[in-house]
C-alpha cells in the first residue's frame, strides 16, 4: 500500500503563489505530496522536480477530483480570488467525504463574512461553511492583505511614474506576506494541528496605511514613490486595464476599500510566530526582496526615455 499523501491544490499560482511554496516546504521535510494542477506545463514540471506527484484536476470537474484526492488524508484548499468558489468547494468536499479526507487547511481571507460588502468575501465564508459541514477537521486561515497585491496592482506605475494609486485612502490595512501564509499552512498540514481553533486570523505584525507603504518603498528603493487616492470609479477603470485582474477581483477590492473606509481592519495577531516559531515578514523585507528587479526596470524605463 502506498503511503498517504498531502494534497496541495492551487499549486501553480502566480498571485500569492502559496501552493508551490507549500509543496517546496513539505517536500523538503520528506512528505509525500500530490500537487494539483489544471494542466501540465513548465510550472507542473517544476513541481515534479521538487518530487511532488502532479495530478491534473479541476475544482469544476467533479470526476477529476477523485484521482487528486485518492489516498489523501490532509489537504490544502486554495481557490483563486475569482468567482465559483462555492461550487468548487462543494465538489471538493463531496469527493473528499467519499475518499476519506480528514483534515483541511483552507486559505480563506480576512474579509470572509456573511454580510461583507465584497461578494467574493461572502462566497469565501460560504466555502468555509461547506468544508466544516462536510465533517473535516478544518483550519480556515483568514489572512491579511497580501503585500503581493501592491505589485499586482501598482508595479507598472511604481516603475514608470513613481506612484501607487488606489482607493484605500489614509486608513490602515492589516498586511501579510503570502510566504507567511504558506509557512503557516505547511506547518499545520505537517502536524494536523487543530489547537489554534477552526478559524485562525493570520497577519504580519503590521497595520499601516498607504502613506506609510510608499514611505517604506521610497526608503528601500532610494527613489521617491507617491500615493494618490482615487475615487472608486477611477480605480475600477485603472484595474480594468490590468490583464491579471478579473472583474470579480475588482469588485472584491472595491468592497475591501469600503470596509477599510469604515476602519474595519483585521486585528493584529501573532499567529505566524505562534504556529511557525518565526517572526512574520514585514513590508520593508518584502520590498527588499524585489528591490533589484524593480530598480532594473526603473533604469530600463529611464534609459528608454533618454534614447
Ligand atoms: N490576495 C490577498 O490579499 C489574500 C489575502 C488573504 C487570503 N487570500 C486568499 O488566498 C487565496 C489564493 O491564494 P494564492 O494567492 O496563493 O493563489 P493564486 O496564486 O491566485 O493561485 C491560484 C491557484 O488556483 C488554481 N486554480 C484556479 N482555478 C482552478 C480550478 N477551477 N480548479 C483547480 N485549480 C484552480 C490556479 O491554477 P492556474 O494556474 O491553472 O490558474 C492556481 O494554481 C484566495 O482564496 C484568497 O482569498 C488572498
Amino acid at each position: 500500500m502506498s503511503k498517504p499523501s498531502i494534497l496541495v491544490t492551487g499549486a501553480t499560482g502566480r498571485h500569492g503563489g502559496t501552493g508551490i511554496r507549500i509543496v517546496e516546504i513539505l517536500r523538503s521535510q520528506g512528505f509525500f505530496v500530490k500537487a494539483m494542477v489544471r494542466r501540465k506545463d513548465e510550472r507542473s514540471l517544476l513541481l515534479e522536480k521538487m518530487g511532488a506527484e502532479v495530478v491534473e484536476a479541476d475544482f469544476h470537474n467533479y470526476p477529476s477530483l477523485a484521482q487528486a484526492l485518492a489516498g489523501v488524508k490532509q489537504a490544502y484548499f486554495c481557490y483563486p480570488v475569482a468567482s465559483g468558489i462555492v461550487e468548487a468547494t462543494t465538489n471538493f468536499a463531496a469527493v473528499g467525504r467519499e475518499s476519506g479526507l480528514e483534515y483541511v487547511v483552507n486559505n480563506s481571507m480576512g474579509a470572509s463574512h456573511p454580510v461583507s460588502p465584497s461578494p467574493l468575501a461572502r462566497a469565501q465564508w460560504m466555502s468555509e461553511q461547506i468544508l466544516t459541514w462536510a465533517g473535516f477537521d478544518c483550519v480556515h486561515l483568514r489572512g491579511g492583505f497580501f503585500f503581493e497585491n501592491i505589485l499586482l496592482f501598482s508595479e507598472q506605475s511604481i516603475i514608470t511614474q513613481g506612484r501607487i494609486a488606489n482607493s484605500f485612502g489614509d486608513n490602515s490595512i492589516t498586511w501579510l506576506a503570502a510566504e507567511d501564509m504558506a509557512q503557516v499552512s505547511a506547518k499545520l498540514l505537517s502536524t494536523k494541528n487543530t489547537s489554534f481553533g477552526s478559524v485562525v486570523p493570520i497577519t504580519a505584525n503590521e497595520r499601516i496605511p498607504l502613506a506609510e507603504v510608499v514611505r517604506i518603498f521610497s526608503s528601500v528603493l532610494g527613489k521617491p514613490i507617491q500615493f494618490e487616492n482615487l475615487e472608486f470609479d477611477e480605480w475600477r477603470k485603472h484595474l480594468r486595464e490590468n490583464p491579471r485582474i478579473n472583474p470579480e477581483m475588482i469588485e472584491h477590492l472595491i468592497g475591501l476599500a469600503k470596509l477599510i473606509q469604515r476602519q474595519n481592519a483585521m486585528p493584529l495577531v501573532n499567529t505566524v510566530e505562534q504556529i511557525t516559531g518565526k517572526q512574520p515578514i514585514l513590508l520593508a523585507e518584502f520590498v527588499q526582496k524585489h528591490r533589484e528587479r524593480l530598480l532594473n526596470k526603473i533604469a530600463q524605463v529611464n534609459l528608454a526615455t533618454f534614447e
